[in-house]
């Protein structure tokens, strides 16, 4: 298994290309299950997860082509993908996928649109809490689907197509937004979602669908009115940039000192993210193309946040501001309101050095002078990458353990952060 290698104390100088959303490629990737046209995504990033969704969509019946890049054609503009479903040739997602990444159970809904049937796996436990599915359930029951639970199995029908319906969410979920979206875009008349998630990566599909066809008003707020269709066309579409990976590379500025423009990203994706960041005592500049985040001499403020659902702050960025505020001036105190167990980083900062407390979703950090390099261990996507932020403010050598979390959702980290100047290498299993 890689492992990867950072010594800490550089500041970090230069410029770093952003890549296309990872929770926004996968929602897209999976919308092609609705039309028999060409759905054309581009700066779709090179991500485990990505790859992982291709082989469930491939068993689907969708046939993927992915192009090269143009010369000339800037780094983060990503692959392109060019995806057709002209025949759904399996109308089953099986365990040994939908285990492997949650965001493959969102083919439920398009399968089920498309089909009038779909047998999805559920998806099962996961390291950051239980995570169920009921809001994608009721979201489909209320369009009309018949959902029955078989040996692990969500068997879902409606042999006579979906039927619009108004569905009102009791809590904010990005997936089932996605789900019943993705359905709706497919089922008679008018839907119209209450209470839906208002993540960006939830627009940017929903702009997806209006080039598909189809007819969404309230894209941005919390109430989608979608008037469903019979068919969908083809589209090309781009995907927007990662906001998380934005604001990874914005606090491993703050954390470490320096320079450094994150091309290709936009503000309005995090304000709520890089308010807590200028907070602490970092500033940050829309420039041309990006945004410019600085920090120079003074030190790091302490935060009182707690995560919420957008425009609140991201819990996908929870733990990288945990790693920037462990070297603060004073004690901070992050409250985790999304996911129950998402603090499976805070030993593995404590092994650097860190000073946190933890009290049911509550951490309280209090502010150390310095962390210290030492064997680390990856537990899930968003943790490993806060052991990079603070493996690159530790003195001397930090291994970062199980770095294929890291795979999954951030494109060519090393190689980002190594032209900033930082000393960081993977040490391939070999
Ligand atoms: C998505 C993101 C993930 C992010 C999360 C919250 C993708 C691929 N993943 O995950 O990176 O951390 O949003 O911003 O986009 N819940 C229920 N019942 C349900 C569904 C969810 O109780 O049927 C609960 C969850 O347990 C959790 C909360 O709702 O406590 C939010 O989860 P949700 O927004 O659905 O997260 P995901 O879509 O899984």
């Amino acid at each position: 298994m890689d492992r990867i290698k950072i010594v800490g104390g550089n500041r970090l100088e230069g410029t770093i290309p952003i890549s296309g959303a990872k929770n926004a490629a996968l929602p897209l990737m999976i919308a092609s299950l609705l039309t028999a046209d060409r759905l054309t995504l581009k700066n779709v990033p090179n991500l485990a997860d990505v790859n992982l969704l291709a082989r469930i969509l491939r068993n689907h019946g969708v046939d993927l082509a992915v192009d090269g890049k143009r010369p000339g054609v800037s780094q983060h503009l990503g692959e392109t993908f060019h995806l057709t479903a002209r025949d759904i040739v399996d109308t089953t997602a099986p365990y040994e996928m939908v285990s492997r990444m949650r965001a493959s159970f969102w083919v439920l809904g398009p399968l089920l649109a498309r089909m009038g049937e779909a047998r999805v796996s559920l998806p099962g436990g996961c390291a950051i809490g239980t995570r169920p599915v009921d809001l994608h359930l009721q979201g489909l029951k209320e369009l009309g689907a018949q959902i029955d639970i078989d040996a692990g199995y969500v068997v879902a029908k409606a042999p006579k197509g979906l039927q619009g319906n108004r569905v009102v969410f009791p809590k904010v979920s990005v997936g089932a937004t996605h789900n019943v979206l993705l359905a709706a875009a497919l089922a008679k008349g008018e839907t119209v979602i209450e209470n839906a998630a208002r993540e960006p990566e939830i627009g940017d599909v929903a702009e997806c669908l209006v080039k598909m066809g189809c007819r969404i008003e309230g894209i941005g707020s919390s109430t989608l009115r979608i008037q469903g269709r019979d068919r969908l066309e083809g589209a090309v579409h781009a995907v927007l940039p990662d906001r998380i990976e934005t604001g990874t590379f914005a606090y491993a500025v703050a954390a470490t000192g320096g320079d450094v423009t994150l091309e290709g990203t936009r503000v309005e994706l995090l304000e709520t993210a890089l308010d807590v960041l200028e907070a602490v005592g970092a500033s940050v500049t829309p420039v041309e193309g990006g945004i410019r985040v600085t920090r120079n001499g003074a030190g790091i403020g302490p935060v009182s946040i707690e995560t919420q659902p957008f425009p609140g702050f991201p819990t996908d960025l929870q733990a990288q501001l945990m790693a920037l505020v462990t070297t603060a001036h004073g004690t901070s105190v992050i409250r985790e309101t999304i996911f129950e167990n998402r603090f499976m980083h805070v030993q593995e900062l404590a092994r650097l050095g860190a000073d946190i407390k933890l009290h049911g979703d509550t951490a309280t950090i209090k502010g150390v002078p310095r962390l210290r390099g030492a064997p680390v261990m990856a537990t899930d996507l968003r943790a490993s990458v806060s052991l990079v932020i603070a493996g690159l403010v530790a003195e001397g050598e930090t291994m970062i353990n199980r770095v294929y979390h890291l795979d999954r959702g951030f494109e060519r980290l090393e190689e980002k952060l190594t032209r900033c100047g930082a000393n960081i290498e993977r040490i391939s299993a070999g």
